[in-house]
């Protein structure tokens, strides 16, 4: 009896087996699993953890057959080849393998890992006594401060607005508070205000907006950071994303309609313009790079 794994239609050792480092599972867990017990040798609801496996392929837009794959015979293969009376299949498909970006390139192939063991036994104590437990509040997905890599709900957004023609996504929560990009920070110009929503819990908390708001103080420019309204956003004069990579990005019509006059707005362009001269030590910022040489 040994422990097995299988990736992308090859066998292995179990301490052999490896998925390269950008792979989307890795990067974002843009990927799905599904665990199945076997008992003697059998899968125990195999059409039924099938179903579930390939409604989430669904979900996910992974255009993977599971009946070109063989997926059931790669399973008792792998059984077989583990030999333990009471084992565990472990499969996991992910989107594929890429350079690290939200949208995956059209040419992506799905990794398929799975791995074989045995089913790890419950405590006899605990069967006997029962379990101590406790209740804890519903928190998954609502720590969005964390900058985890477990990215899939960020990659789902980015991909349908890039199917749909737009940039990118803001995300608004129930009740109409804006909350942040899906890799980027918001922050709107009104009345010749900066108004940013408020660095709790559910956004991450950008250092490109950070910077913002000391390029703000360099110009002069009063800030507040408070809750936004999804209608306040709609009526900005300017709305802009922050981030790392885009820096202070423009954004001019969202959901179709023009913020402002559509163009890019004169608090933005200030902003867009220092920033970049703050990070490339540029005009008055020459002497003054903010990054170690
Ligand atoms: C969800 C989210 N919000 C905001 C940001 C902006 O953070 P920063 O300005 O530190 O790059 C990012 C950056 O990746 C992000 O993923």
């Amino acid at each position: 009896m040994q422990e097995v794994a299988y990736v992308n239609g090859v066998f292995c050792p179990m301490d052999q087996a490896k998925v390269s480092i950008n792979d989307r599972g890795f990067q974002y867990g843009d990927s799905i699993y599904e665990v199945i017990a076997a008992y003697a040798g059998r899968p125990f609801q195999l059409e039924a953890h099938l179903d579930r496996l390939r409604a989430s392929l669904e979900a996910l837009s992974i255009p993977l057959d599971l009946s070109t794959l063989k997926i059931e015979s790669v399973i008792r293969e792998g059984l077989r080849r583990c030999g333990f009376e009471e084992a565990m299949a472990y499969i996991q498909i992910s989107r594929g393998e890429a350079p690290r970006s939200h949208i995956p390139p059209a040419d992506i192939r799905p990794t398929i890992v799975m791995t074989f063991r045995a089913l790890p036994p419950v405590s006899p104590a605990l069967r006997k006594h029962g379990a101590s437990i406790m209740t804890a509040p519903e928190i998954r997905w609502a720590k969005c401060y964390i900058k985890a890599t477990t990215l899939l709900p960020n990659v789902l957004t980015r991909m349908q607005a890039r199917a749909a023609g737009f940039h990118d996504a803001i995300y608004v929560a129930d009740g109409g508070d804006v909350r942040e990009g899906t890799s980027s920070n918001v922050a709107l110009v009104r009345d010749g205000r900066l108004i940013f929503p408020c660095r709790d819990q559910s956004i991450l908390h950008g250092v490109t907006l950070l910077t913002v708001t000391e390029c703000a103080a360099h110009l002069d420019i009063p800030w507040d950071e408070r809750p936004v309204n999804v209608r306040e956003l709609l009526t900005a004069d300017e709305v802009f994303l922050t981030s790392t990579t885009e820096e202070v990005l423009p954004v001019t019509r969202i959901d179709g309609n023009p913020i402002g006059d559509g163009e890019v707005g004169p608090i933005t362009r200030r902003m867009m313009e220092t920033y970049a001269d703050l990070t490339r030590g540029r005009g008055v910022f020459e002497n003054r790079l903010r990054h170690s040489a």
